[in-house]
């Protein structure tokens, strides 16, 4: 793990004081292989779901702080919130991804932690608006607002670094 997209603390700096209390909340979740396994699927345009999964639940860690949420649990939650193994955009799905996922990821985070009333609700409402009912928690709002800054940055920063690959092999092919 070395940093959360677009942030530019590393993750595997122990003289860093977020680095170390975010390592320090999540550290076992990330041994486990239904969260490693994450790493097989893409998220958003060539970032992992696990990748996606850390960005999310960095910034849900300092998003908590800034709005007054318990910061540990809102970095669980992150980290859980898309805790789904298939590819969303291939696979057929019972209902539409959308609405799915958030009950699947919930489902399996619950086979392998207890999970606070508030992690619970941070994971079904992550989607909010879209999924029913308004983030009940702060946790939850942190994670919320987290995961859509995350995906954000994911799309374009990707995007962008697509299309500056193409502009610079369009200018190095014109010098040769
Ligand atoms: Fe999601
Ligand atoms: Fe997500």
């Amino acid at each position: 793990m070395q940093k959360a997209l677009g942030s530019r603390v590393h993750l595997d700096d122990m003289t860093n004081k977020h680095a170390v209390e975010f390592n320090n909340y999540i550290a076992d979740l990330l041994e486990f292989k239904e969260v490693k396994d994450l790493d097989e699927y893409e998220q958003h345009f060539r970032t992992s779901r696990l990748q996606h999964c850390i960005n999310v639940s960095y910034y849900s860690y300092r998003i908590a702080s800034v709005i007054g949420a318990d910061p540990k649990k809102s970095a669980r939650a992150g980290l859980l919130h898309d805790l789904f193994h298939y590819d969303w955009h291939k696979d057929k799905t019972p209902q539409l991804h959308a609405f799915y996922h958030p009950k699947l990821a919930l489902e399996n985070a619950r086979k392998i932690v207890h999970l606070s009333s508030c992690e619970e609700d941070a994971i079904l409402k992550h989607m909010w608006p879209l999924y029913w009912g308004m983030p009940s928690y702060r946790e939850s709002v942190a994670v919320t607002m987290a995961d859509k800054y995350a995906a954000s940055l994911e799309v374009c920063y990707q995007w962008g670094t697509f299309f500056a690959g193409k502009i610079y092999k369009l200018f190095a092919y014109g010098n040769n």
